[in-house]
């Protein structure tokens, strides 16, 4: 008989990993499903990626190993976009890094820096890459709860003394995922003085940081003074681009941070296709014209969605953000339970805010994934659930 790791066991169940099954299930008994599940656009890739996907098959070299360097084109279009978008500078050899998606990266960086029993700050609610990464590279996860009244920012002066001791690593993400909450330069930079006081690393998770609305910009960690020394940046070709699949993403980052996880990836990957790097280099150098449609689409859906959450009568705030819906339930009203019972009941897939750690208990995510006409009757398919739910629910499930 196999005995799991205890590190296996420790680890909280991941939001969506039975989503799929019961979608299969509910589309085979003929129901209507609408996933609003996954932050994973309908819309296609560009027409621009799949050609130049195209014509990279056609070379064979593309098709062998790209280990860990990759191709030296796709760090040298990294390093353009940095420069390009955010003004500042990394040598494509030694300070990028081609990764299989942002959250392959996230979760593989503790095992770069953390030591059994080191502490890495987890916020929450929060990407699961990021507690998970903390779990299996044997780091005690400390919570830093991300509220609503403190505008989901994560604070480390809140954090206890004797933890930020022992803390090594910090995540944190704005353009955020879950709550879709921005950043400003003087909360950045609050953040970055900190980590600087206390010596720990921050993991920048801006995997968002083209979907943003109403002029928001949002900005590199390293527009802020003295982040090189402290921080490692994570970005992601996934939601922009419309290309979740294809599993593409990078790192940039001071040479030394960059090669710890290029060491530990060595041992774990051997880098992303070679193909998908060479169509990516497209990507990044058209990135303000492919991008611009997704934004403007997104920028719809969530106006769309909003009002037609608001005239369902569940109060809902735009956000300038991201591709998520961040909604309050009622109070007493469990978001497991409920996100369940919408599902089972109508066919729309949310995310209850207790998949994203307990702290999110008390919201449900809705993922701007469809068209403004489906998100417009999937509010009026949870508000159908909300208005016969019982509201004693969360007390019954403590
Ligand atoms: C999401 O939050 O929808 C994610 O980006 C999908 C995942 O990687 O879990």
């Amino acid at each position: 008989m196999i005995r799991f790791s205890d590190r296996l066991q420790a680890l909280p169940g991941y939001p969506l990993a039975e989503i799929p099954s019961i979608k299969r299930r509910l589309i085979e008994a003929g129901m209507d499903v609408i996933d609003l599940g996954a932050g994973d656009n309908d819309t296609p890739p560009p027409d621009t990626v799949l050609a130049a996907m195209h014509e990279a098959l056609k070379q064979p070299a593309l098709s062998k190993y790209g280990f860990q360097q990759g191709l030296m084109g796709y760090r040298q279009a990294i390093s353009r976009w940095v420069e390009r978008r955010f003004g500042i500078r990394f040598d494509p050899a030694s300070e990028t890094l081609p990764l299989l998606g942002s959250k392959e990266g996230l979760s593989h960086l503790p095992v770069a820096v953390v030591n059994q029993g080191d502490v890495v700050l987890v916020p929450e609610p929060g990407y699961q890459a990021y507690i998970g990464g903390a779990i299996l590279s044997g780091a005690v996860p400390h919570i830093c709860p991300l509220r609503a009244e403190r505008k989901f920012l994560l604070e480390l002066d809140d954090v206890p003394a004797d933890v930020l001791k022992r803390a090594k690593l910090v995540f944190a993400n704005y353009p955020n995922n879950p709550t879709a909450a921005v950043a400003n330069t003087e909360y950045l930079t609050r953040l970055v003085n900190n980590c600087r006081k206390h010596g720990i690393l921050l993991a920048y998770d801006n995997a968002y940081c083209e979907l943003t609305y109403d002029g928001y910009r949002a900005p590199s960690i390293f527009e802020i003074p003295g982040a090189r020394d402290v921080a490692i940046e994570f970005f992601s070709l996934s939601k922009s681009y419309s290309m979740t699949g294809w599993r593409i993403g990078f790192a940039v980052g001071r040479s030394e941070l960059i090669g710890a996880l290029t060491r530990v990836k060595s041992y774990v990957d051997t880098g992303p296709w070679l193909a998908i790097q060479q169509a990516a280099v497209a990507v990044l150098d058209n990135s303000d014209a492919l991008v611009a449609p997704v934004r403007a689409e997104l920028e719809r859906r969530r106006d769309a969605g909003v009002a037609a959450l608001n005239a369902n009568g569940i109060a809902c705030e735009a956000p300038h953000a991201a591709m998520y819906l961040w909604v309050p339930l009622p109070a007493g009203i469990a978001s497991a339970p409920f996100a369940r019972r919408v599902l089972e009941e109508t066919g729309v897939v949310l995310l209850p805010g207790s998949g994203f750690g307990p702290a999110g208990e008390g919201y449900f995510r809705i993922a701007l994934t469809v068209g403004a006409p489906r998100l417009e009757e999937a509010a009026r398919r949870i508000a159908s659930v909300l208005a016969v739910t019982p509201r004693d629910e969360l007390a019954a499930a403590r």
